[in-house]
């Protein structure tokens, strides 16, 4: 990887915006594979704005490389203001933003960040399980998290366990 495009990694990493669960979220969308550690979930909600559905926050939590994280970071306040259908023709490229042309090696990262974004918009979509009034507050979202995912044992899987 060149110095110039570490360096804009370095720096997209330095200030990561959008990191972590959206409470109330209108979609979720998972991608990637637990079993080697590349994993990414990206939590949409949307809002209307001069007659149509614009996104109107994303965020994501990441297991992928500095690369995946630096590309989710560009790329959820990129769709902000966008609908579900113009985000969805975004390119992985245009995902990366100014972090520009990605090497071969690190395209799939970028794809990470596209598969989640398809995942979370596609009509199919994971949808958020919303509180009820007596269940729990915002902060608490029933979202599941990556750290769920990691955690649960899958068929023909491995459960993976972090050391304290
Ligand atoms: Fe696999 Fe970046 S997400 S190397």
């Amino acid at each position: 990887m060149n110095e110039d495009l570490q360096k804009r990694i370095q720096a997209a990493l330095a200030n990561p915006q959008n990191m972590g669960e959206l409470a109330n979220a209108d979609a979720i969308g998972t991608v990637g594979n637990s079993d080697c550690g590349e994993m990414l979930r990206m939590w949409v909600k949307f809002k209307q704005q001069d007659g149509k559905r614009v996104i109107d926050r994303a965020t994501f939590q990441s297991f992928g490389c500095e690369t995946a994280i630096a590309v989710a970071s560009l790329a959820t306040e990129l769709i902000r203001g966008k609908t579900a259908e113009e985000a969805l023709a975004l390119k992985p490229e245009e995902l990366a933003g100014e972090l520009g042309p990605l090497p071969p090696m690190k395209i799939h990262c970028s794809q990470l960040v596209e598969g989640a974004l398809r995942s979370a918009l596609s009509p199919q979509a994971e949808t958020c399980v919303k509180p009820t009034e007596s269940s729990q507050s915002p902060a608490t979202s029933t979202a599941p998290t990556l750290l769920d995912s990691f955690s649960k044992p899958k068929e023909g899987g491995v459960k993976i366990q972090f050391l304290d």
